[in-house]
């Protein structure tokens, strides 16, 4: 029996929540969330997945609707309940999907279990251990959670989750993230950061891996940066690479079109018809929210932001011009969906190109 859409059951002692979505007999997939998010952070990957995948995605232990239990937290105890629901839902092989925590339990789980897996998707993750700065920082944040509360960790959080690009284009992603840490209990953020700070390093593993592995970080990641990926990129096998511009950790959150395109791309070696599924990949990859679609949309939000920084360098760099870029008719705005024609930009670089040569007609500035 198949339990299809969102279930609650009881595996490895404790209650977790899980959606099964896509067709009975299609490949599986399964999603495995970051530290301290929940299943939701992948609904932009299971819309583009569910038409030709069998797509799971759950709640790791503690965090979104799936209960704690009562066992100490650890990678090792996470990689069992991965294996418990899989056992629960008859599935004998899956493809892995992990996004930091979640790619150190899909690490795991390949290393001790490497029979039930035929694909891996790392994003934004690394096979090492904590450094002992690393494991510092967490004592620290434990501690300031217990004194200062959720919304402060949550707060500083994002901070380092997040490119500075995405807050200026895109904040409500980063609304949304705020939000689901702070729906994160004390307890389950406490005990997930030890179970952190004590988790194995993989890498030593790593040459052993023989499926097909699909590498993917934002290129300003900073708490699993690029150089990580690259150090797996280089011990595993035959894998691909992908580092995304225009985001930090959240790679799927932040720079969805491209990190959908690479998916897809990716898990079509496992599917029967990949031009069905890329051309309805190509009419329905929503990148989050409303963004918009096509590539030539994603070029014109690239651009976009290009004119916002040389806006923001204006204000930061030259706050004597601040007066005449207000002024200015024409400012391209930081909303969803700017319309950006060619008619709102050559009119925008007109007036920047007009305040510009007042300011130095004014002040005699080169
Ligand atoms: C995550 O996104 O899962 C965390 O950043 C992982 C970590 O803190 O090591």
């Amino acid at each position: 029996m198949r339990y299809k859409g969102n279930n609650r059951i009881s595996v490895n002692n404790h209650t977790i929540s899980f959606d099964d979505e896509g067709p009975d007999e299609a490949p599986v997939i399964i999603l495995i969330h970051g530290f301290p998010f929940n299943k939701s952070m992948w609904n932009k990957q299971v819309e583009v997945l569910i038409e030709n995948y069998r797509v799971i995605s759950y709640d790791i232990r503690g965090h979104g609707k799936s209960d704690a239990g009562t066992e100490e937290f650890s990678i090792e105890l996470f990689t069992d309940d991965l294996l418990g629901l899989m056992d629960f839902l008859n599935i004998q092989k899956a493809m892995l999907c992990g996004l930091s925590m979640g790619g150190y339990i899909a690490l795991n789980a390949i290393e001790n279990f490497p029979k039930r897996f035929n694909g891996l998707i790392l994003c934004d993750t690394t096979c090492t251990a904590d450094t002992p700065e690393t494991k510092e920082k967490r004592r620290v944040a434990i501690e300031n959670i217990a004194e200062y509360g959720i919304e402060q960790y949550a707060n500083e959080s994002i901070k380092n989750l997040f490119a500075l690009e995405t807050f200026i284009t895109s904040k409500e992603k980063t609304i949304i993230i705020k939000e689901m840490i702070m729906k994160t209990s004390v307890q389950t953020l406490t005990a997930t950061l030890l179970a952190l700070a004590e988790r194995k390093e993989t890498c030593s593993k790593l040459a052993k891996i023989k499926v097909p592995v699909m590498i993917i970080v934002g290129n300003e990641d900073k708490i699993t940066p690029p150089v990580a990926a690259r150090f797996m990129h280089k011990n595993i096998p035959g894998s691909k690479l992908h580092i995304i511009e225009h985001a930090a950790h959240l790679s799927n959150i932040e720079n969805t079109y491209e990190f959908n395109e690479h998916l897809l791309k990716f898990v079509s070696s496992f599917n029967q018809k990949p031009d069905k599924f890329m051309k309805r990949y190509l009419v329905d990859s929503r990148p989050f929210d409303s963004d918009k679609t096509s590539k030539y949309e994603q070029m014109e939000k690239d651009l976009n932001f290009k004119i916002l920084k040389t806006t923001l360098t204006i204000k930061s760099k030259y706050p004597e011009l601040l007066k005449y870029l207000e002024e200015m008719p024409d400012t391209i705005s930081a909303e969803k969906d700017p319309k950006i024609t060619l008619t709102i930009l050559s009119s925008y670089y007109e007036s920047l190109s007009s305040i510009l040569k007042k300011y130095k007609s004014d002040h005699q500035a080169n």
